[in-house]
């Protein structure tokens, strides 16, 4: 089973517009260390094109929309973000591109851990590799 849903966050709306809060343990299934966001995506990029050892993370499109691709080695899917209360929970070992970024695309990452050059797999051969070892030990 690929480790990668859609959360719902809820918002605290009133009057006066939406705000949405994220608390490690709560809100999130994970402590986090790290946030990072990409924006002035040019158009037709698509980028990622990497998978993590260990690392977990939510994506959140705060504003505008794109559309992410998830690959766990046998399966892939295709996720719309475009709601800011929205976040897309990837757990570990999966491929990962983004793409479709509108023009006022703010894409938001939650992230366990510090940027760690050595927690990526940026090789697809070798995530398949990774995958199958993983799966042979199982
Ligand atoms: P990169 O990993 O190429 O983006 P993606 O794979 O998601 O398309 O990241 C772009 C640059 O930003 C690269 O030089 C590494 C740097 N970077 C950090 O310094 N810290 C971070 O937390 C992240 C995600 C990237």
């Amino acid at each position: 089973m690929m480790d990668v849903r859609k959360i719902t966050f809820q918002q605290h709306g009133d009057e006066r517009g939406q705000l949405v809060a994220i608390e490690e343990l709560l809100d999130a299934p994970f402590e986090f260390k790290r946030i990072y966001f990409m924006y002035d995506t040019k158009n037709g990029v698509r980028r990622g094109y990497h998978a993590h050892r260990k690392l977990k993370q939510i994506l959140f499109c705060v504003h505008g929309n794109c559309k992410i691709h998830v690959d766990d080695g046998e399966r892939t899917c295709e996720y719309l973000l475009n709601k800011p209360y929205e976040g897309l929970f990837i757990d570990g070992l999966i491929w990962r591109e983004m793409y479709d970024f509108s023009e006022d695309a703010v894409l938001m990452v939650i992230a366990s851990d510090f940027y760690n050059e050595r927690d990526y797999i940026r090789d697809y051969d070798k995530f398949k590799e990774v995958v199958s070892k993983l799966h042979d030990t199982n």
